[in-house]
């Protein structure tokens, strides 16, 4: 089925327990019993998780299943997830309490408490309240990682606008295509960010975007590398002089959101066509992440909380910018590349800022393995109590170094199966359950996965099939913005009631799962998300490209790479050159992130007699694997 991992997942037999004084001070629910109690009782145990929240009114219902497959979660309850990340605590102890830690890719430094985190989201929420924005605008948000990207966030969702972020390893075709396909309203970016000890120009790229979105009346800039940008009169303003007037007022009222509304889109890549804007909501999708990065980090006052990922993905927005402070949690951001200007960048901010917990990916640490143990050995990372793993299977070996390596043997491993439409972790373990490297572990309370066959028949134990999920969680995806039957039939068509992962998967004796990879066109490169799809209609928008193929193949430290297969117009000749120029070409359109490994001429491709390209028999061969059935194959 799928054979885009770059090893095999399963059991070899090796299980790590947890350490019996880390049992002792851990925090975590009793899993066997909350496992039980809410599989008999899933709207009680996700009403309970919802009590440990502020709600402005109580919901009438838990789950509204009425109208499957549009779930809806706590209907008639009001709340706004700002309320809970920020306003309940500004009334505590906690307002003196950090935030968020920055540090600058330069070295420079800020810090914010909740109240001063607080008071820069009260300002910029009545700035572009001012500005016209108002409950349900869309704004789109194309930032580095700098705190304002997190002070845009929740100030938009303070006063019920829906943000788009967009990634800023995106360029500027991505950024047209989500800005125009959102209508946003206002556009907000930087001059430019740091990343490798380079400038990335945000805002050129916006000003290239923009051309093309007439939906935009203003974009608010952001100064963080200071070189000089075109300003257009009129339509572009900068954050920090909007920040200074008496319009950017420390008072503003959280809009009072129904548990529905929704709070965000982020676009991610599928099967076909365009990446597609998956909704969150304020009130479902708070529940299950408050409560999924309290039980599986089990999050303590004085843990130091560090999340890799870029907010820009569904990772930042759930367990970076609004799990954490949920959890009335210090977090840790960092601008740019983990090597800059050496390998041992991320450990020495570990020592430096006496981080306790890491989550980044397992291309991150195969990234980092290959520099040698000396880097981190360098540093003191005896801060450190717990790390977490997301976004592609970690390979066993990875999985030991980052064990033995960066945990010293003491910090027990979260590997977290979940997406973007999932919104909070679906399989994982809990820092006192038996790991085995290289499993996602079991089922988050109230979950119910399976593997299945093509008949929607559950597997044997031990058998490879489809992850589905048979019963519905709070934080799920509610529709495709502006295209609900993309959502029907992406996600509920393959079998009655339950939602289709894309992801292929075995379950072992004990019941651990073992996630494979994708079973669709999405490929998972160095954790990112792009689709087969996106890459070939960036492919044949270059001007010598008449047909393309694109497929992922397993690499050592990305996970997968791109590989495309491209048919010349007549008129251009196979060179190197060529090669280069359609690279940058996808760069331009998608983004580094998308620039294929190799590109590789051919005079056919193989297709279904219906005319569709065989990706699967090009992925088999490129492998040297046997083709498998290719009844279908056009002559
Ligand atoms: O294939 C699975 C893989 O990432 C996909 C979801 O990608 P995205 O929506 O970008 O979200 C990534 C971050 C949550 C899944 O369908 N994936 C994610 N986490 C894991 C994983 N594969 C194996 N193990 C994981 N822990």
């Amino acid at each position: 089925m799928s054979d885009t991992t770059p090893f095999e997942p399963m059991s070899n037999g090796e299980v790590y327990q947890p350490s019996s004084a880390f049992i002792a001070k851990a925090n975590v629910p009793d899993w066997e019993s909350k496992t039980i109690q809410a599989e008999q009782d899933l709207q009680g145990f996700w009403s309970e998780r919802a009590l440990e929240l502020e709600w402005y009114q109580p919901w009438n219902k838990v789950l509204d299943d009425s109208n499957k497959p549009f779930y809806k979660w706590f209907t008639g309850g009001k709340v706004n997830i700002v309320h809970n990340c920020l306003d309940r605590y500004v009334k505590t102890w906690r307002r003196n309490k950090l935030a968020l830690i920055w540090e600058g890719e330069p070295g420079d430094q800020r810090s914010f408490s909740y109240h001063a985190l607080n008071r820069e989201v009260c300002k910029f929420a009545s700035v572009i309240k001012a500005m016209g924005i108002t409950k349900g605008d869309r704004v789109t948000i194309y930032l580095p990682r700098i705190p304002e990207i997190i002070i845009a966030m929740l100030a938009c969702a303070k006063i019920g606008a829906i943000h788009s972020v967009v990634y800023g390893g995106f360029s500027v075709e991505s950024l047209h295509g989500r800005i125009l396909d959102s209508h946003s309203k206002i556009a907000i970016t930087a001059d430019g960010g740091w990343m490798n000890g380079k400038i990335v120009k945000l805002k050129d790229m916006m000003d290239e975007a923009l051309r093309r979105s007439p939906s935009v009346e203003h974009v608010i800039v952001i100064k963080r590398t200071g070189q000089d940008v075109m300003m257009e009169p009129e339509r572009d303003l900068w954050y920090h002089d909007l920040m200074s007037l008496p319009i950017a007022s420390p008072k503003c009222e959280t809009e009072v959101m129904d548990a529905e509304d929704p709070l965000y889109i982020l676009y991610t890549s599928g099967t076909t066509g365009k990446p597609k804007a998956v909704l969150h909501t304020h009130g479902g999708y708070m529940v299950g992440i408050y409560a999924t990065l309290k039980d599986v980090f089990d999050l303590k006052d004085e843990d130091r909380w560090w999340c890799t990922a870029d907010p820009g993905w569904v990772t930042g927005h759930s367990y970076l910018v609004y799990g954490p402070l949920l959890n009335g949690a210090t977090s840790f951001l960092y601008e740019g590349a983990p090597t800059f200007p050496y390998p041992n960048r991320w450990w020495l901010m570990i020592e430096k800022y006496a981080l306790t917990i890491l989550y980044t990916a397992p291309t991150a640490v195969r990234g980092l393995m290959r520099f040698g143990e000396a880097w981190p050995n360098r540093h003191d990372l005896s801060s450190l109590r717990l790390l977490g793993s997301v976004g592609e299977p970690i390979n066993p070996e990875a999985w030991k170094w980052y064990h033995r390596v960066i945990g010293k043997g003491n910090c027990p491993i979260m590997d977290t199966w979940w997406q973007t439409e999932t919104g909070m972790f679906i399989i994982t373990p809990t820092p006192v359950m038996a790991l085995k490297p290289g499993s996602a572990t079991r089922p988050y309370l109230g979950v119910a996965a399976e593997i299945v066959d093509a008949d929607g028949q559950v597997v044997p134990d031990g058998e490879e099939g489809f992850l589905v999920l048979s019963k519905p969680w709070p934080a799920m995806i509610r529709t495709i913005y502006g295209d609900p039957d993309r959502y029907v039939n992406q996600y509920w068509s393959t079998y009655p009631d339950k939602y289709m992962t894309g992801d292929s998967a075995r379950r072992d004796k004990d019941g651990y799962f073992w996630i494979i990879g994708r079973v669709d066109d999405v490929i998972k490169v160095s954790g990112y998300r792009l689709g087969s799809a996106e890459i070939e209609s960036a492919l044949v928008s270059h001007p010598a490209v008449a047909e393309a193929a694109a497929i992922g193949l397993p690499h050592e430290v990305k996970g997968n790479s791109i590989h495309t297969y491209v048919i010349l117009r007549t008129g251009f000749d196979p060179s190197d050159s060529l090669k280069d120029e359609i690279r940058n070409h996808i760069g331009h359109e998608i983004g580094p992130i998308a620039k294929p490994e190799s590109i590789t001429f051919v005079d056919n491709l193989p297709k279904t007699r219906s005319g569709k390209i065989m990706r699967r028999l090009l992925k088999a061969r490129a492998q040297g694997l046997p083709d498998g059935d290719i009844t279908t194959l056009e002559d």
